[in-house]
């Protein structure tokens, strides 16, 4: 990979930072936009992220990070944990970007900042205004988020350099999410759930889950990051699926906002937050996805798909929508139980499953896992019943004994169902199908909320 930006990108980048320059610049009159200026931090974290993964890509070599891109004909090496790059500038982003939702709060309520005049009944300052700016208190929320950002990144790149064994790794997140749960603890501490309709009789209107509601926010994390890092292999993958389901919620977030619904709606203001922590997130990972789309130019690492995944948890949970969340992560979860036979050793896990490169036809193939020692009965038996529903592919000898199967993830699946196919035709459709299935999520989400729930809060 070239270590310089070509004319052309030169020009481009500058171009883009600098009318993101001039929009912030704007913002600063009247009321000062900050989803505008939420806009213009991306669009910067977007030009820098690009610039730095050019320039870093051969420095990270030397240190080591840096791995094989098995599916070429050529393996030769690329530059590895490019994602913590990209996680670097997106915290650097988030905390330039605290003056535009929270100055004016600030001043107000401290009176010292050289506003004087600006005088606020309490009232105002204690809730701030509804639409745009937050009220003071949510900082704390927002620092806790790059908090538990940052210790990810840290964890993540740990897991790049020492390769720590699967079963350690699954926990990362974990610890991780815990800066921010002490801080939803001693300043939010809701830990109640609404009831669905049909369950209110027996468990009331909101369900207090107490401590559980900790634990919950916890496999949360633990979740949304294994799965993205599980449904990994192919170029581009890992970052478009990040990217699909960062413009999923972001959809979803606009619908709460003025045009669309009336204002002030309650949820106006998680949803704010939603996008002041995605915007600048779609930013970085468009960047890193130039260098990472077929043919890879970089790898992303784990520390990019425990960042991406901690994103996406610390914005359900303090954005109050973890449940449309999980609807959005349904094909990395159904990935996640099909790979659970793996996972948890009751078939063997090699320790790649990516698709099989076909060196004479340059197509992906299924990779295959085959079995030395024979299978138990029962289980021997379930993977035949997988292949007759033809959710596995699998090969049986003379005497009917199990000697192979396609490895379990739905990378390989797809293979099985369409094909051969070439690495970015195997992207795009999988990738087509997340977006179908995030959209049929929203869908159901919105139009039939009302079938377990008294109200849609849209
Ligand atoms: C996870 C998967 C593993 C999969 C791997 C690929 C589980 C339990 N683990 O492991 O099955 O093989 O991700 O990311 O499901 N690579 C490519 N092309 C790509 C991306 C990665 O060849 O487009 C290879 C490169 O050699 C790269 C390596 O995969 O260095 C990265 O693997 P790593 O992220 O360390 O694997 P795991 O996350 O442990
Ligand atoms: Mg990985």
């Amino acid at each position: 990979m070239s270590t310089t930006l070509s004319r052309t990108e030169t020009y481009s980048l500058l171009s883009l930072a600098l009318a993101c320059v001039g929009v912030l610049a704007n913002t600063f009159q009247g009321d000062g936009e900050p989803l505008i200026a939420s806009i213009a931090f991306s669009g910067l974290a977007f030009c820098s992220c690009y610039a730095l993964i050019r320039w870093l890509g051969q420095a990270f070599m030397r240190r080591g990070f840096k791995g094989k891109d098995m599916s070429k004909l050529k393996q030769h090496e690329i530059p590895e944990t490019m994602g913590a790059v990209c996680a670097m500038v997106y915290l650097f982003i988030l905390v330039f970007f605290i003056p535009w939702p929270f100055y004016k709060d600030i001043v107000a309520a401290t009176s010292g900042g050289g506003n004087r005049d600006v005088m606020k009944d309490l009232d105002a300052v204690e809730t701030g205004r509804l639409l745009h700016r937050f009220p003071h208190n949510k900082l704390a929320s927002y620092l806790s988020a790059i908090l538990s950002l940052q210790s990810i990144v840290l964890l993540g790149i740990g897991d790049d350099l020492f390769d720590i064994r699967w079963r350690h790794k699954v926990l990362i997140p974990a610890i991780a999410v815990i800066p921010m749960l002490v801080v939803y603890f001693v300043d939010f501490g809701v830990t109640k759930m609404v009831v669905p309709t049909p369950l209110r009789p027996y468990l009331g209107e909101l369900f207090d889950l107490g401590w559980l509601y900790y634990v919950y926010m916890a496999l949360l994390s633990i979740f949304s990051s294994n799965s993205i890092n599980i449904l990994a292999g192919i170029n581009g993958i890992e970052v478009a699926q990040s990217l699909v389901i960062a413009a999923l919620i972001v959809f979803n977030d606009v619908l709460y906002l003025s045009p669309f619904t009336p204002y002030p709606h309650p949820a106006t203001d998680s949803h704010l937050f939603s996008l002041y922590l995605l915007l600048p997130f779609i930013g970085v990972s468009l960047a890193l996805l130039m260098h990472n789309w077929y043919p890879a130019k970089v790898f992303v690492g784990d520390t990019y798909c425990y960042f991406a995944g901690m994103v996406f948890a610390v914005d359900g949970i303090l954005g109050h929508f973890s449940k449309t969340l999980i609807l959005l992560l349904l094909p990395q979860g159904f990935n996640f139980v099909y790979s659970a036979p793996q996972l948890f050793h009751l078939v063997p896990c090699p320790r790649h499953r990516l698709p099989h490169f076909n060196a004479r036809t340059g197509l992906l193939e299924c990779s295959r896992v085959e079995f030395k020692k024979p299978l138990a009965r029962p289980i021997a038996e379930c993977l035949k019943l997988l292949h007759r529903l033809r959710l596995l592919d699998v090969e049986v000898d003379g005497e009917g004994n199990v000697v192979s199967s396609s490895n379990f993830t739905i990378i390989n699946l797809w293979l099985v169902w369409f094909g051969p196919m070439r690495e970015d035709r195997l992207a795009l459709g999988l990738l087509g199908f997340q977006t179908a299935c995030g959209l049929l999520g929203l869908f159901i989400r919105h139009r039939m909320a009302l079938l377990v729930f008294t109200q849609d809060n849209w």
